[in-house]
């Protein structure tokens, strides 16, 4: 008998040495972990079970039939993440490259179908070679079934990407299919065609960093969502982005034990708001004086960063945070930045999570650019978003709120639950000089009388007393009071249900 199990000790020893302790060392010597030690950081100590870790291909072509490690390349199993249930799949660079075969992509399928059915996120780090070229269409095959498995997970559990070494060709399309991207700087990359492709086809010469590394897409393209140092800050900060969110659409927003009083004044706020409208001002000290401790999870930092998003906390239950950035852009709306708030605030509603817009935004960024972009489209995926969106909605204008910009962001038409403003805030179609060149075309030269007009329309208009006479404002508010507000709206709005028309899906613009 003591032969029989330690047979089956032996074997599993063997699977967890992978593609061997050279390929291992190599591994360590690019500044990468293994696949298992990725997995050890990101589940709590001891809570790690593993599913098909004896699992083989079934190829026979290449002289693949005599080369087999049990497992196939990727880890798969369940784990606790502050004794919170997760699903992981974890990709073995060591074993083949890591390399995506018929038998790797089930273990993947099995499972994100197990996440489904209990109702816990799957976190996916990916390190591959991409398909696995002995196997030919068994692999795209593969790749498509896990793509399908993220769509049908799409919305119903949270699904989390760390790119940890290669993620080329199609194999990027499950990862951008899932909630949020995290890369590690100078070891991961993401393109569709590499460096030799481009050069042959376009005559452009870059570099893979260059062509799709963690700058890359988390300043330019925004595929990616944050980019960490190393394997082990990204697996600290995905754990900490999972203790703000819900495991699944039937679940509210987890809430944990805070130390803040919710009624907590913040007496600088109410001179954040610079005495020169055009001077800007951070909008990120206003959300971290708001929120539970100070303690902000962003997202997308350093892409759009005209707009904020982002998870707090407010007496310890999840919120998401959206605001413009008056430091950057002005604060303008544009395509990145559209596109960045409409896909967090998509992400807030799907799994319950109540959205808190800070609002400080003088319009729509102009220009052929942004035209020939689409803007129109991207702007609508925003406006969308927010009208779409069930969950609790609170909204804070602190400065201006002009124009379409003002409607797009949260506004009480949109369903805004409470809409508040600071008295500092300008709700209007633009701004009072702008008004006033266009109200007093034919009288451009007599500057004397613009200047008349102007402080008639400022006086008029910028100021949220108009909007709050027609109920568009629920209640002009001391800025020192915000979060008090907030969190007794939060609280009021605890049980709210809404449901939006029945339909199959919407068909929010793309
Ligand atoms: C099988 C692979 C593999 C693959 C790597 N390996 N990629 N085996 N299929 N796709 C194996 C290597 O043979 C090697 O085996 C080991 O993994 C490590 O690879 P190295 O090349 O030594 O590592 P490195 O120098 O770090 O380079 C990594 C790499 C390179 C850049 C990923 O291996 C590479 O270019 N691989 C091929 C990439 C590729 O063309 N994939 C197909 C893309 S098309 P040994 O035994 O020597 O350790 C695709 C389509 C998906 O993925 C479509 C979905 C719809």
């Amino acid at each position: 008998m003591q032969d029989i199990l330690d047979k089956l000790e032996e074997r599993r020893e063997s699977a967890r040495s992978g593609g061997g302790v050279d390929r291992i060392a190599a591994q360590h010597a690019k500044g990468k972990l293994t696949a298992r030690e990725r997995i050890e950081i990101l589940v709590d100590a001891g809570s790690f079970e593993e599913y098909d870790m004896f699992k083989e291909h079934r190829s026979i072509d290449f002289g693949m039939e005599s080369q087999k490690i049990a497992g196939d390349g990727v880890v798969i199993g369940s784990g606790t993440v502050n004794g919170r249930l997760i699903f992981v799949y974890s990709q073995d660079f060591t074993v083949f490259g890591g390399s995506l075969s018929e038998t790797h992509a089930e273990k993947i399928c099995k499972i994100m179908e197990m996440a489904m059915k209990t109702g816990a996120p799957v976190i996916g780090i990916n390190d591959s070679g991409g398909a696995r070229i002995q196997e030919g269409v068994a692999a795209l095959a593969g790749y498509a079934e896990v793509f399908q498995q993220n769509v049908l997970a799409s919305g119903v559990v949270p699904q989390i990407s760390l790119i940890m070494g290669p993620c080329a060709g199609g194999a990027v399309y499950s990862p951008a299919m899932t909630d949020f991207i995290f890369m590690v700087k100078d070891s991961s990359y993401m393109f569709v065609t590499g460096p030799d492709v481009v050069k042959t086809v376009t005559n452009e010469v870059v570099t893979q960093e260059e062509l799709g590394g963690a700058t890359a897409h988390t300043v330019k393209s925004g595929v990616a969502d944050n980019a960490y140092d190393n394997d082990l800050e990204a697996i600290k900060q995905t754990r900490r982005l999972i203790d703000f969110i819900p495991l699944s659409n039937k679940e509210k927003p987890p809430t944990r034990q805070v130390f803040d009083q919710h009624n907590r004044q913040e007496m600088s706020l109410d001179t954040l708001i610079p005495t020169n409208p055009n001077q800007p001002y951070d909008m990120h000290e206003l959300i971290r004086k708001t929120v539970d401790e100070g303690d902000f999870f962003e997202i997308q930092p350093t892409f759009a960063k005209n707009i904020i998003t982002g998870f707090a906390r407010m007496e310890g239950s999840t919120v998401g945070i959206v605001g413009n950035q008056p430091m950057v852009l002005a604060g303008c709306l544009d395509i990145d930045s559209s596109r960045k708030a409409a896909r967090f605030v998509r992400f807030c509603d799907c799994f319950n999570i109540p959205i808190i817009t800070f609002v400080d935004v003088p319009g729509f960024l102009p220009g052929t650019a942004q035209e020939y972009g689409g803007v129109i489209k991207h702007g609508a995926k925003l406006l969308y978003a927010y009208g779409e969106a069930t969950v609790p909605k609170i909204t804070v204008i602190t400065r201006k709120a002009y124009g379409g910009a003002y409607d797009v962001m949260a506004s009480k038409h949109l369903r805004g639950d409470l809409n508040f403003a600071w008295p500092t805030a300008e709700i209007a179609v633009m701004g009072a000089e702008g008004a006033v060149k266009i109200i007093f075309r034919n009288e451009a030269k007599d500057e004397e009388k613009l200047a008349e007009k102007t402080t008639e329309y400022s006086e008029k208009f910028a100021n949220p007393f108009v909007a709050a006479r027609r109920g568009y404002i629920d209640d002009v508010i001391m800025p020192h009071a915000t979060r008090r507000r907030i969190t007794r709206g939060l609280r009021m709005l605890k049980n709210k249900d809404v449901q939006n028309p029945w339909k199959k899906h919407d068909n929010i613009p793309l």
